[in-house]
Order: structure tokens, then sequence, then C-alpha cells
């Protein structure tokens, strides 16, 4: 997969995973390093599905409907991707905390509701990737969700039954609210570094 990789500056510090949104690219998020933690490292994705030509994660029907099938499959191949990277530079795979932003926060919630692979996420402006199935126990795992109360690609009430959908399979879920639409905005970040700290 293409992608970028940074390694963390300290033993402990974590490594991002930066998911970026559709017609984003692996360079994308890569700025956020410095804001949410100076030590930390990253490992930058790009989505291999091409919607005429956007960048994405997994392929979709229409706005907001996934194509269950191809996200299955694309969530088990970035899985097996987090798990060879972690092998080849010897990093813990939970060491790896998910930024993702739009289509990225889907694929990282979706990879969660899999597996608790990570202890820690951060899904700006995400989505429920799916419904009617059973979550993983995620009772070692802490979310950040920054949602926007007016985005109009994930609305108000997506946030809501994801937070819910998570805290009932034992996650902690913090949720902070902007009033920018689908966009991401710099106290959203903030809030997220605040968060990481906790
Ligand atoms: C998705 O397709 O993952 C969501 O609708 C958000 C987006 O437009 O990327």
């Amino acid at each position: 997969m293409i992608h970028l990789y940074q390694a963390p500056k300290t033993a402990d510090a974590p490594i991002f995973l930066f998911l970026h949104g559709t017609g984003g690219t692996e360079q994308d998020l890569v700025g956020l390093v410095s804001l949410l933690d100076s030590e930390a490292g990253y490992l930058s994705v790009r989505g291999e599905v091409s919607e005429n030509g956007m960048p994405r994660f997994f392929k979709r029907l229409a706005e907001g409907i996934f194509d269950e099938e191809d996200l299955a499959l694309r969530t088990a191949r970035l899985i097996q991707f987090l798990r060879d990277q972690a092998a080849e530079r010897s990093f813990d795979l939970d060491r790896l905390i998910p930024v993702g932003y739009s289509n990225g926060a889907n694929i990282a919630a979706n990879m969660l509701f899999e597996e608790a692979l990570f202890k820690q996420a951060i899904l700006l402006h995400p989505m429920v990737p799916r419904r009617g199935v059973t979550l993983p126990d995620l009772s070692d795992v802490r979310v950040f969700i920054g949602a926007g109360s007016n985005d109009p690609i994930c609305p108000a009430q997506e946030t809501e039954e994801l937070s819910a959908l998570l805290k009932q399979a034992g996650a902690s879920v913090d949720v902070t609210w902007s009033n920018y639409g689908h966009q991401l905005v710099m106290p959203t970040i903030e809030a997220a570094t605040d968060w990481l700290k906790q």
C-alpha cells in the first residue's frame, strides 16, 4: 500500500495511523503529528480504491451507503498491512493510534468493529460503518470522536449511534462537537490533543 512512515522520537511515544478522507492522500494529515504529540511517529496510508480518481479506503454505492463486501475486504487488507508494518518495523500494533477523517474515520471505526486492535483511536467526522453486527470487547479502548453538529455528510445522529455502539462494547468514548459542517477545524484537533494527554 502507498504510505509514509516516520519513526517515533522516543521508545514509548505513539505512532499515529493517519487515514485521509475521500479524495485525499497519505500527505494530508501528516502535519497533525506536531500538534497532537511532537514526539510521536506516524504511518500514513493512501486508500486503495479510486472513485473517479479520488482515493478512498473502500467502495460506496452512494453518498453514505457503503459497499459492505468491499468494506470487509479492504478492512482485512488494511489490518494485514498494519500487522506486516508492525513486524517489519518492530513495533507493537497497539502502539498505533488511528487518526481518521471522514472515509478514513469510517475504516478506522470498522477495524474496531472487527477487533480491539488499538488502545486509542481518534475518529474525525465518522459514520456508523456497519449495522446489525456484534462488536468485540472494547473495554480497553478509548475513542475520541470529533463531530459536526451541522455536518451534512455525517449527521449528528450517526455520531450518537456510533458513540452508543462503541460504549455498549465497553469503550470509553468522548465526543467533541464543532459547528463547521464536515470541515476539520483546529478546535477539534486541540480537543483531541488534550484528550491524548488525559
Ligand atoms: C464515506 O463515504 O466514507 C463517507 O460518506 C464520508 C466521505 O464522503 O468520505
